[in-house]
């Protein structure tokens, strides 16, 4: 049984939703794909290579696995991975495989679990594997669309264009949260009250979204972005990249944990096109499908 799930792109928000605040979320038109196969033992086929049962190589599917045979044991079985989302790159890779990965076990062994199962046990995968998280990623993966999290709220994304970049170095997860909490202790009354700012941000974005406002969106992707600096999780190949970006017209933030991944821009039609050329950039559509079975 074949299932895929999709990427994300944290609009506004990241960091401080580990903290209660708000974050802007959408899944976009990339996805993973997972195939698993009833079979005598564990084989997982990535593009990582081709392993058992490995918690260091295959974090994510080895974790799904145990997950998923806690509630359907299973004597063996073989996943193949296919994904067209970067790794490592704050796109939500690790949550589209895992939820993926689940899925495909669900098709493959019957177990007739809900999209909320599903996501329950990516969750939990998340905190084998991270140990801290939000819960974010798990979520859209899961569910798809475009959210205010964490209230759950579907919003509505009007006509514009998201451009991704890839900066091409790894973005680790729980190395910026944990970066980012270590400043929060050092720091609560300042760090707090940036996350404060954040919040607002993304209360404020919903509208702009929704309008398709472009204006309103590259000053809130601009404070945003600044926010995201001020908490250490920005670094000088990204603060180059989107000081670039603002000489071409372009607003642009990190998308995700920072420290390198990916950074998603706004602006007019003429300066997203010269961006893409120049940058290796691409677009995305935002309230892309949830998980689901593949043919
Ligand atoms: O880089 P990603 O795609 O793993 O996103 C991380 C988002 C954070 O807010 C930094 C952490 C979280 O769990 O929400």
């Amino acid at each position: 049984m074949k299932a895929s799930a999709p990427a994300k792109i944290i609009l506004f928000g990241e960091h401080a939703v580990v903290y209660k605040r708000h974050a802007v979320v959408t899944a976009i038109n990339l996805r993973c794909y997972a195939e698993a196969k009833k079979s005598n033992d564990i084989k997982i086929v990535s593009p990582l290579g081709i392993t058992g049962l490995d918690f260091e190589v295959h974090p994510y599917v080895s974790y799904a696995i145990k997950r998923f045979s806690e509630i359907k044991p299973i004597n063996g079985v073989e996943i193949k991975i296919e994904s067209e989302i970067p790794i490592a790159s704050g796109l939500g890779s690790s949550a589209a495989v895992t939820v993926a990965v689940l899925k495909a076990l669900d098709g493959e062994f019957e177990a007739g679990l809900s999209n909320d199962d599903i996501f329950e046990l990516a969750r939990k995968v998340e905190l084998d594997v991270q140990g801290i998280g939000s819960g974010t990623d798990p979520f859209i993966a899961t569910f798809g669309g475009a959210w205010l999290i964490p209230d759950r709220k579907p919003i509505k994304i009007g006509n514009i264009k998201l451009l991704v970049i890839n900066t091409g170095e790894s973005s680790i997860t729980a190395e910026m949260v944990r970066k980012v909490a270590e400043l929060r202790e050092r720091h609560p009354e300042v760090v707090e009250k940036i996350f404060d700012a954040i919040d607002a941000i993304a209360l404020k974005s919903i509208d702009a979204l929704e309008k398709g406002d472009v204006k309103t969106l590259s000053e809130l992707f601009f404070l945003n972005q600044c926010m995201l600096k001020a908490i250490g999780v920005s670094n000088r190949k990204i603060d180059k990249l989107v000081e670039k970006l603002t000489e071409l017209g372009i607003s642009a933030k990190i998308t995700g944990a920072g420290g390198g991944g990916c950074i998603i821009g706004i602006g007019d039609d003429k300066s997203i096109e010269r961006a893409m050329k120049e940058f290796n950039g691409f677009l995305v559509e935002a309230g892309a499908e949830g998980v689901r079975f593949e043919d």
